[in-house]
């Protein structure tokens, strides 16, 4: 979910709009504001959909006002439909809260409030939470921070919220804890967002808030954060550094066709500083920085959800053949419930684009509790992995607003392989003549990306071919394995199609089952290691009738003879391959949820940054 605030001298309501649509990415089941107008209403406006059935839903409405908070939602408790959006108003209508995150015992604290008369029009928990926070101030004749403050200790769960009050059009109360919160300082204004995308048009002087903190931003007085004891903090004030057209589709009909297109610009922008050509050396800074605790490591388990998963499974096959280190890849929603065996001579590697997945910092949390060294792999700068973990590396591949991920993957791969080579150089388990042979290479990426890109019209064309297929499967082998994984995601998520990505030789241990006249199979099948296995691979599924959509390396002229559409990509070496065969996998993806008419970047059911477990 996303939140948007603002207090200042302007016009509330087109401020907010805007900072909705830069948080839509964050989820879009429904939207809502509320605004204490110039005469002193609190007003509260929500519907189900997105932010432009908000608009439409607005007008003819009273939307004037200075001070005001706003919502996109997606759903945790109750279905998306225009009650269960947020603002949620307290039972006297003086509160208007909004909400992201769980409260996991909002059960019982209904229960209670039930009994004490409290009905409820909502079946979510955050309007439990408003309702507990009235509560509070009602029968303690408290003032709005300190009914916060004693509400949000009984809370158990996750929450980033802003509450505003009837009578106090001067206020907003804002707190956090696991769910992210940024309050802008401007002259005169405050903002207030789940990210600094909303924010940074007005203003690049943010704070980011600490769990269990709470922001009083008061229209005319300095910003005060205090904890929920009442304990004043000290905000940290940061300057953030992104320029809008990073926001912006700046031509492109999608976000995530724009974002394909970056590719070879972020992998670029990635390497900056860390790869030296003419010096011969990659320097990962964190790398160098804690070298011990990297070089003793007995053990790294990556952990990670989604794509930023299937980047981990890459990071395994780099990080073992090039430093000789055994790598565990988890999702971080099963390692945190398993109890794992983990020491202090375990490095933990922290992969995510947002920063903000709720099972991947949990994970990190429970490692670092058991004495393990957490090392971050990131793109959202100040989100909350970079600052639990001990170091790290920004991917810097700029926001990625498409809900699939793209840009942020091959960013995540590149950063692996620097991570991978940096260290295998330290350890010395990594020739000179193999290293210096990756280093080339891979500065040699972003070039051979601009060919792949190069193909996009084409693979617009075969796209067509599938748009009527229910199923799809995708194989590879090795380094090409993961790109498979990736590869089916991205068309599920955006297409809605079916699809299984599988080790190419274990397809004849279940999946081969599936496959008839009908199944599309994507096979990679670039010219690597594994290549004449995997071409027995297609050899496997034509016998079967399944029609081949095979990745190959330039001027192959076997697999053209047998598979049925062939996509010809440049050459790299294996350990560098999925930073190009994932590129028209991504386009493919894209193409056919286009031909279906879908909405790329904002999929159903889906989310850019599930900050719930
Ligand atoms: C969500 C997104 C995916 C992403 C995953 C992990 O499911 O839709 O695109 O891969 O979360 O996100 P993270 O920000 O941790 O990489």
């Amino acid at each position: 979910c996303g939140i948007v605030g603002y207090i200042g001298k302007r016009e509330a309501y087109p401020i907010l709009i805007k900072g909705l649509k830069r948080l839509e990415y964050r989820g879009y089941d429904s939207a809502g504001v509320a605004i204490i107008s110039n005469n002193q209403q609190l007003n509260v406006y929500k519907t189900k959909g997105k932010v432009t059935d908000l608009e439409n839903f607005v007008t003819q409405k009273d939307i004037s006002g200075n001070i005001g908070i706003a919502h996109t939602r997606w759903a945790t408790h109750g279905e998306p439909c225009s009650v269960n959006a947020h603002p949620h108003y307290s039972s006297s209508e003086t509160l208007a809260l909004i909400h992201n995150g769980i409260i996991e015992n909002y059960a019982v604290l209904k229960e209670k409030l039930q009994a004490k008369g409290y009905t409820f029009k909502s079946n979510t928990d955050t309007e439990v939470l408003v309702q507990l926070i009235e509560y509070m101030k009602v029968t303690n004749h408290l003032d709005l921070l300190t009914a916060v403050q004693l509400a949000l200790r009984e809370v158990i769960g996750a929450y980033a919220i802003a509450v505003l009050e009837k009578d106090h059009p001067d206020e907003i109360i804002a707190a956090r804890k696991s769910s992210p919160l940024v309050v802008g300082i401007g002259a005169d204004e405050f903002f207030l967002a789940s990210d600094a995308t909303p924010i940074v048009e007005y203003t690049d002087k943010v704070v980011y808030l600490e769990d269990e903190e709470i922001a009083v931003i008061h229209r005319d007085k300095e910003l005060k954060v205090v904890n929920l004891n009442n304990v004043e903090m000290t905000p940290e004030v940061t300057k953030v550094e992104m320029n809008l057209g990073q926001l912006e589709k700046e031509g492109y009909p999608h976000f995530m066709l724009k974002e394909i297109f970056e590719q070879p610009g972020c992998i670029h922008d990635c390497m900056r500083g860390r790869i030296n050509i003419d010096g011969n050396s990659v320097v990962l800074s964190a790398v160098i920085d804690y070298k011990e605790k990297l070089l003793k490591a007995k053990r790294f388990i990556i952990v990670a959800c989604g794509t930023s998963w299937h980047a981990g499974l890459i990071g395994k096959h780099l990080i073992e053949s090039f430093c000789r280190i055994p790598v565990e890849v988890e999702y971080a929603s099963e390692f945190r419930y398993r109890d794992p065996v983990i020491d202090e001579n375990d490095v933990v590697i922290a992969i995510s684009q947002s920063g903000e997945t709720a099972d991947t910092l949990a994970a990190v949390e429970l490692a670092k509790s058991r004495g393990a060294f957490i090392y971050g792999i990131c793109n959202a700068i100040g989100s909350s992995i970079p600052r639990a973990t001990h170091t790290g590396s920004y991917i810097h591949v700029g926001p990625e607003i498409g809900v699939a991920s793209t840009k942020a993957f091959t960013g995540q791969v590149t950063v692996l392989t620097m991570l991978a080579l940096t260290l295998a150089r330290e350890k010395r388990t990594i020739g000179e003549a193999q290293f210096l042979k990756v280093v080339h290479e891979l500065n040699g990426i972003p070039e051979k990306m601009k060919q792949v890109l190069k193909l996009n019209d084409k693979i617009a064309e075969l796209s067509k071919i599938f748009t009527y297929a229910h199923n799809f499967i995708y194989l590879g082998r090795g380094y090409s394995y993961p790109v498979a994984l990736e590869g089916a995601l991205k068309l599920k998520e955006i297409s809605y199609i079916h699809a299984e990505g599988y080790p190419a030789a274990e397809m004849k241990h279940g999946p081969i089952a599936l496959v008839d006249a009908e199944m599309p199979v994507v096979v990679i099948a670039t010219q690597n290691g594994l290549y004449e296995k995997v071409l027995s691979n297609i050899q496997e599924i034509k016998a079967r009738k399944g029609r081949v959509i095979a990745l190959v390396t330039e001027g192959d002229t076997v697999i053209s003879k047998i598979a049925d559409y062939c996509i010809e990509l440049p050459q790299t070496i294996e350990c560098l391959d999925p930073l190009i065969t994932t590129v028209p996998l991504q386009m493919l993806a894209y193409h056919v949820a286009v031909c279906k008419g879908m909405d790329v970047d904002q999929p159903r059911n889906l989310a850019k940054s599930v900050t719930v477990e």
